[in-house]
């Protein structure tokens, strides 16, 4: 008894990418579900799940191998999210990381007043009515989207039981009701790069780089986003990999153009297609008063063509600003010409949530077997959170599941992302490791026990079956990842 041959009368209906069948698969296989769920939830959080895990991680080595390991002009940092409430102020996004809002005076809604820009609520704010209950809207605010918190014991961090709004004691210091409140007002950072900004002095003193140089940071950013929305597009907790990349300001136009190429590159390791990424100009009108030029990456996500990632010049802004408000000098020395200035810089800035959507938006497809629907995320082995998955074609015996196991262990020592999967019939889990995006599926059958030493080989995107000996397995599958 050999490996089933599934029917191959299928049917692709890739366009069945909708965000419905996207969360419901991640779901259902365990890649992503909603933040504190068995409480209700809380919008805009997401919980990675083992496979979620995994996909979100192979995406970042495939960034970092690109933009930090290969490359010898390249420092990494990883500073603390909660910073010192100065650097916020030196930015300006104490006072101006906000958006518009309108609330509405029945339901309580919240609303993007720039959200309505464009779509069909804009009629509905225009006659001033809320797009959900119809109630009355309110006139539009800012709103600062950075999460407040506080360092240390004060009164806002001291609980009822321990805090009577007198003289209060933290670390054996005295300490006063209403004074610390301000001192220890802090934030959770909105974006990483300005971890890298202020420890711009400390990496020229500890690597003495020469320009052009960049800094390189990956890690959790928040924003207190009015409506978050579109699963992981728009969320409150996300994950950010940026790079400052510091230039000489003459020599500006070329790292912006490098970038450019560089960003397109990555997408394409990580498998959106050719031509899936568009490039959007911002006009002078739109952009940040201290950028002189930003690029939008788009992708077409199911719900439309949105940003993917940031690609800015940002001039000097940062390191004149955080030197004015600490007083730290932040230029640098060119050895060469004796000049000192403070160098400009280049800033790509990747949304890795974002970059997960699009990457499992791109692989979602639909089609059909033997008359029955089938998904399947057709994952590059880049990012497929499994290589390979081994099984043996029934669990029941034995000899079949102790050779499975052999070459299971045999596979995982030189590939890693190898699975062994004996749940279910051998049609459940080619479905199974369809729809988490594996490439490739082994079965260890009959023949291979008591004939020839075989094991059938079946590709998860065409569905042809091959057999191979066991003894090439390895170096056949390092042929098919050219690894
Ligand atoms: N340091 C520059 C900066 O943070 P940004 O355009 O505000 O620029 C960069 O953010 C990237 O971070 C975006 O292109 C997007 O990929 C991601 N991002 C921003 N806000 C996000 C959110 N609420 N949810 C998920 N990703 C977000």
């Amino acid at each position: 008894m050999t490996a089933k041959k599934e029917t191959k009368n299928k049917k692709n209906t890739d366009s069945a990418a909708t965000m419905e069948n996207i969360i419901s698969l991640c779901k259902r296989r365990g890649f992503i579900y909603q933040g504190s769920e068995i409480y209700g939830g809380l919008s805009g959080m997401w919980d990675y799940g083992h496979l979620g895990v995994l996909l979100k991680g192979n995406i970042k080595k495939v960034w970092l191998e690109r933009f930090l390991d290969r490359r010898d002009d390249m420092y990494a940092v990883d500073a603390a999210i909660v910073m010192n409430r100065k650097v916020w102020q030196a930015t300006g996004h104490a006072s101006g990381f906000t958006d518009p809002m309108v609330e509405c005076s029945k339901c309580k809604r919240r609303f993007r007043a720039d959200h309505f820009q464009g779509s069909t609520l804009e009629t509905q704010k225009r006659s001033n009515l809320c797009p959900e209950c119809g109630g009355k809207l309110g006139s539009e605010r800012t709103f600062n989207m950075m999460f407040q918190t506080h360092v240390g014991a004060s009164p806002a961090t001291i609980s009822h039981g321990d805090f009577d709004g007198e003289t209060k004691f933290a670390d054996g210091k005295e300490i006063e009701a209403g004074e610390e409140g301000e001192t220890s007002l802090s934030y959770l950072r909105p974006e990483t790069a300005q971890g890298m900004f202020v420890n711009f002095k400390n990496v020229l003193d500890s690597y003495h780089p020469k320009l052009p140089f960049g800094l390189v940071q990956t890690g959790k950013a928040f924003r207190n986003e009015i409506a978050p929305r579109d699963f992981l597009f728009r969320a409150r907790e996300f994950e950010q990999m940026e790079i400052e990349y510091f230039v000489n300001p003459k020599d500006w136009e070329k790292a912006f153009d490098a970038f450019r190429a560089e960003t397109h590159a990555f997408f394409a390791d990580v498998g959106l297609s050719q031509g899936s990424v568009y490039e959007h100009e911002i006009p002078d009108s739109e952009r940040a008063f201290y950028s002189k030029r930003t690029i939008d990456f788009e992708y077409e996500y199911p719900f439309g063509k949105k940003e993917l990632c940031g690609l800015a010049y940002r001039t000097d802004y940062d390191l004149s600003a955080h030197t004015k408000e600490s007083g730290v000098d932040l230029s640098y020395l060119d050895e060469e010409t004796k000049t000192r200035f403070v160098p400009h810089c280049i800033e790509p800035s990747f949304g890795l949530d974002r970059t997960v959507l699009a990457v499992l938006s791109g692989a979602y497809t639909e089609d059909e077997i033997g008359g029955e629907p089938r998904m399947l995320l057709k994952l590059l082995p880049s990012v497929a959170p499994v290589l390979v998955a081994v099984f043996p074609l029934l669990r029941n015996k034995s000899k079949l599941v102790e050779k499975a196991r052999e070459i299971y262990k045999m596979l995982k020592k030189e590939l890693v992302r190898v699975a062994f999967d004996d749940n279910g019939n051998i049609g459940k889990r080619y479905r199974r490791q369809d729809e988490i995006g594996t490439p490739y599926c082994v079965t260890i059958d009959f023949d291979t026990i008591e004939k020839d030493d075989t094991v059938t080989v079946r590709d998860r995107d065409n569905m042809e079956q091959v057999r191979v000996p066991s003894k090439e397995l390895t170096a056949y599958m390092r042929g098919r990842f050219a690894l």
